[in-house]
């Protein structure tokens, strides 16, 4: 592993690198002498430390108001990305998924586990890393770790949805999960949508504790409640993260009023949901990506012909977002690759003026593009 040194170049412009380019990049050196690896087989890595570095040096705020700017610009162009359902992997314990998508210039994919007896175990339920690379030759241009990332990215999303689908005024939250995802949503309400209050409920105290503690300077006011029911009381965005293999109720139909959005995120593989049917029916439906979330969201519950409007329809005028103040809405979020493409793309754009990278010794390129065997007989005869 190195530290960078080639400056880097936007993804966009790598669809443009001349053949020159590539020499230079490459480099010249004489075919019998033991090769050191050229320029082109650097990757820019982003290790969790230097992740860390990243949001502290731009700080949280800021990184979430530009990733949403990030999430906005690509929601806008739609219709641009390639777009399927995620690949999943399930087993018993949980699911490893694969989250492709393109928007022609520029591919990118997350790897993405969701187990939710992790927790108990010792381990994160959620893990995740990520690669972006140019569509033009297939080079990446990006690894990073994309645990952290993912919290980022799901709470801007989230906040993406709300400004759109919450009351007006909005001030109260409840958020009902409070593991790894919950402070990044709080934060992300807090600095995007002015929520002022957050009402937090766990099945397990010391969750609560814990998100408790993170937001005691964050001058947010942190009320932690004893059940769900403590916890959406006054709330006018109900946010509900919660993690289980199973068809959960998290909110009954009779819980919830009207007048409120509901942000459901922790309902996202089939099996696996967090409201009573009957809520979701009576709710106006916002999701990703139809396809996707007809397979993994809350609206596995109703039938595939339910009518939900995409999220990128709304926020290009095509359709309706909230209508009126006492409408119910949910967004009934799964994650979708696009999201984890804006993500990589603005820590892509962030590498140069942060410094925060290392570059990996990843792509096999021999001087002679054919003579990959002759490259490993002269680094063994060296
Ligand atoms: N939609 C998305 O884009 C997206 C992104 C990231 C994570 N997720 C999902 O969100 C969920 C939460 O993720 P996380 O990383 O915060 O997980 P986590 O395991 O860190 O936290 C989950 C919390 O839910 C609590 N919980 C479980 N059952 C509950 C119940 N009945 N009532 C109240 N609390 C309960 C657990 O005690 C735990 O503290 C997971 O299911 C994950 O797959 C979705």
């Amino acid at each position: 592993m190195l530290k960078a040194q080639a400056p880097l170049m936007p993804a966009s412009q790598h669809s443009s690198e001349s053949a020159e380019t590539r020499t230079a990049l490459r480099g010249s050196r004489p075919r019998d002498t033991p090769p050191a690896p050229s320029q082109l087989a650097f990757v820019p890595f982003v290790s969790v430390d230097n992740m860390m570095k990243i949001v502290n040096q731009i700080g949280l705020p800021t990184m979430l108001r530009e990733m949403s700017a990030y999430l906005e610009a690509d929601f806008e162009r739609w219709e641009q990305f390639d777009k399927s359902p995620r690949v999943a992997a399930h087993s018993k314990e949980g699911v490893i998924e694969l989250m492709p998508t393109s928007d022609g210039a520029t591919y990118g994919f997350k790897y993405v586990n969701g187990h939710p007896a992790n927790m108990a175990r010792g381990f994160q339920t959620v893990t995740a890393f990520g690669v972006l690379a140019k569509v033009s030759n297939g080079y990446p241009v990006l690894l990073t770790e994309m645990t952290i990332l993912t919290a980022l990215r799901t709470a801007a999303t989230s906040v993406v949805a709300a400004k759109y689908l919450a009351p007006a005024g909005a001030s109260v939250m409840a958020m009902i999960g409070n593991g790894t995802q919950c402070e990044f949503q709080v934060a992300a309400f807090r600095e995007l949508l002015g929520i002022e209050s957050v009402r937090l409920y766990d099945i397990d105290r010391h969750a609560t504790d814990k998100a408790v503690r993170n937001l005691a300077t964050s001058g947010i006011d942190v009320v932690a409640c004893n059940s769900a029911v403590e916890a959406i009381a006054g709330a006018q965005i109900v946010t509900t993260c919660t993690a289980d293999k199973q068809y959960a109720t998290i909110l009954t139909d009779d819980m919830i009023g009207t007048g409120v959005h509901i942000n459901a995120i922790g309902g996202d593989c089939p099996g696996k949901t967090e409201l009573q049917r009957a809520l979701v029916q009576r709710a106006d439906i916002f999701v990703e990506y139809a396809p996707q979330t007809r397979i993994e969201g809350e609206i596995q519950q109703l039938p595939p012909d339910h009518r939900v409007t995409e999220l990128w329809q709304v926020i290009n005028g095509d359709a309706k977002g909230r209508s009126s103040d006492g409408e119910l809405t949910l967004f009934d979020s799964v994650g979708f690759a696009i999201e984890d493409f804006s993500a990589l793309r603005y820590v892509h754009d962030q590498l140069e003026t942060t410094g925060h990278f290392t570059k990996l010794d990843m792509i096999a390129d021999p001087d002679d593009p054919r003579d990959l065997f002759g490259m490993i007989n002269r680094a063994g005869s060296a």
